[in-house]
C-alpha cells in the first residue's frame, strides 16, 4: 500500500486545520496530542526510563541558558540554512530515528519524512519503524539517513545495511545506548503491547478516542517493517521480545566493520563525553549524534547538550555534532548551535505535532521551531547560522538553576 492510498483510507479522521493553526508552540501541540490519542500511546511517546530523571533533566539542561544579545545589528535578511555532512539544510534540523510511529498515526513514518523533505531537513528512519527501507525511499525525500540497531544476527544486519544504501539512503547512525531496552514504567503500567492487543481495556479506549481507532482499524496493520517475521520466531516481534534480539556484545570493533560495508557518511548516536567521541571518529565515524535516547534508556544520565562543548573540543571543527534530548523550541536549538553543534534534532516535538494532526501536523510543528530558532536569532543580533556558531559562547550565560516552568520532560 503507497502513501496516497493510506492518505485516501484515513482522510477523514485529520483534524481540522485551524486547530492545528492555533498551536503556537510544541507545547499547544502536545496538548492537543494528549486530547487525541489513548493514554497508552500518548505514554509511550511522552515517557522515559524508571524515574524520568534524565529525561526532566534532558530539557532542563537547554532551559538554564540565558541569552545575552549582541543587538544592535542589521538583522533584515536572516539565513537559517545551515551545512551538515555536504548538505545544504533550510534549518540546522534533523528529525530523529523513532521506532513504530505508524502507532501515532496512520501515516507514520512516511508522514513525518515527507514533512521533512518539505522543510528541507534530513529525516531518519529508525530500525525498528512501522513503515520500510523501500517504502520511506519511495517518498522521494533527497536526504533520508538511517539508524541501526545491531541485531545478533548479524546477517540480517549487514542486510538492513545494504537495503539502506541501496535505496539511496546517505548516511547510517548506528546506536549504541540500546544494548539492552529502558525500563519505561508508564509502558509496563499502561500493558502497552505492539501489535496492540484488544483487551477490555483497548475497548474502554476505543469508546474514548473513535477517532483515533478509526484510523488503526481503516489502515494496514501496525508492523515491524524492516525484519522479517521468522526472526523472533512464531509471535513474529513485539515490543516486548524486540530489544532482546539487539546484540548486548555491540562494541567499538563492530562500528570499525560497520565502517568497513557503508561507503556513506557514518554517524555514532548515543556516545556522550570528550573520550567516546574521540574513539567514534578513530573508528571511521564521519560524526557523532549525541543523544541520551530522549531520557528513555539510562536514568541519570548526563544531558547530552552538557557535553557539546568537551566533545566539540576534544574533536575540532571538521567531525559532524548533532545534539538532540530535549529541544522543544527553536531557542533550545539556538542554545544546541551556539555550544558548538552543527545541528539539533527532535523526537517528541515533531511526534507531537503527528499525533496532533497527521503530515500537517508535523508540518506545524517544523514551522513553529524553525520561526522560533528564526526570530531567535534576530533577537540575538546574529544574521546567519554561521554568525551564530562564531559567536558561541558570547550570546550565552549559564543560569543559575533550572527553570522552574515545565514539570519533567513535557513541552511548554
Ligand atoms: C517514541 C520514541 C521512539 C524512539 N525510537 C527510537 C529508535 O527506534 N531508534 C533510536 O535510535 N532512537 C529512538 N528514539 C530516540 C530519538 O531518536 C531521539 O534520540 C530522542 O527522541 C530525542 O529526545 P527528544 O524526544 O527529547 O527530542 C525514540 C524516541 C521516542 C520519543
Amino acid at each position: 500500500m503507497n502513501l496516497r492510498e493510506v492518505r485516501e483510507l484515513i482522510g477523514p479522521t485529520r483534524p481540522r486545520a485551524s486547530r492545528l493553526q492555533r498551536c503556537n508552540s510544541i507545547g499547544e501541540l502536545r496538548a492537543l496530542a494528549r486530547r487525541r490519542l489513548p493514554r497508552p500511546v500518548f505514554d509511550y511517546v511522552e515517557g522515559g526510563a524508571d524515574e524520568e530523571l534524565s529525561l526532566e533533566r534532558n530539557v532542563a539542561a537547554f532551559r538554564r541558558w540565558q541569552f545575552s544579545p549582541q543587538a544592535p545589528r542589521d538583522v533584515s535578511a536572516v539565513d537559517a540554512s545551515a551545512s551538515l555532512l555536504g548538505r545544504r539544510l533550510a534549518l540546522p534540523l534533523v528529525c530523529s530515528p523513532t521506532g513504530y510511529t505508524r502507532m501515532m498515526h496512520p501515516l507514520g513514518e512516511l508522514a513525518v519524512a515527507g514533512a521533512a523533505a518539505r522543510a528541507g531537513i534530513p529525516y531518519v528512519l529508525s530500525t525498528v519503524a512501522s513503515s520500510s527501507i523501500e517504502e520511506v525511499a519511495q517518498g522521494g525525500h533527497p536526504d533520508l539517513w538511517f539508524q541501526l540497531y545491531v541485531w545478533r544476527d548479524r546477517g540480517l544486519t549487514r542486510d538492513l545495511v545494504d537495503r539502506a544504501w541501496r535505496e539511496g539512503y546517505r548516511v547510517l547512525e548506528v546506536s549504541v545506548d540500546t544494548h539492552v531496552a529502558g525500563n519505561r514504567v508508564r509502558d509496563i503500567r499502561n500493558g502497552l503491547a505492539i501489535p496492540p492487543r484488544l483487551t477490555a481495556r483497548t475497548l474502554g479506549e476505543i469508546a474514548l478516542r473513535p477517532a483515533y481507532w478509526a484510523g488503526v482499524v481503516r489502515s494496514p496493520p501496525i508492523r515491524f517493517a524492516n525484519s522479517p517475521p521468522a526472526t523472533a520466531g512464531r509471535g513474529g516481534i513485539t515490543i516486548e521480545n524486540m530489544t532482546t534480539l539487539f546484540d548486548p556484545t555491540l562494541g567499538w570493533d563492530d562500528i570499525g566493520s560497520i565502517r568497513g560495508q557503508w561507503p556513506g557518511a557514518l554517524i555514532v548516536k548515543g556516545p556522550l563525553g570528550a573520550d567516546l567521541a574521540r574513539e567514534a571518529i578513530a573508528r571511521g565515524a564521519d560524526g557523532l549524534h549525541l543523544s541520551n535516547h530522549g531520557g528513555r534508556q539510562l536514568d541519570r544520565v548526563i544531558p547530552p547538550v552538557d557535553t557539546l562543548a568537551e566533545v566539540r573540543e576534544a574533536v575540532g571543527d571538521r567531525p559532524a555534532i548533532v545534539v538532540d534530548s530535549g529541544i522543544r523550541s527553536g531557542a533550545d536549538l539556538a542554545v544546541a548551535l551556539a555550544l558548538g553543534a552543527d545541528a539539533g534534532a527532535i523526537g517528541r516535538a515533531y511526534l507531537y505535532g503527528l499525533m496532533a494532526g497527521g503530515e500537517a501536523g508535523v508540518d506545524r510543528a517544523l514551522a513553529i521551531i524553525a520561526g522560533e530558532f528564526t526570530r531567535t536569532m534576530q533577537l540575538l543580533g546574529v544574521a546567519s547560522v554561521a554568525e551564530l556558531r562564531a559567536a558561541g559562547a558570547a550570546v550565552l550565560r549559564a543560569g543559575a538553576a533550572a527553570d522552574p516552568s515545565p514539570r519533567s520532560g513535557r513541552a511548554r
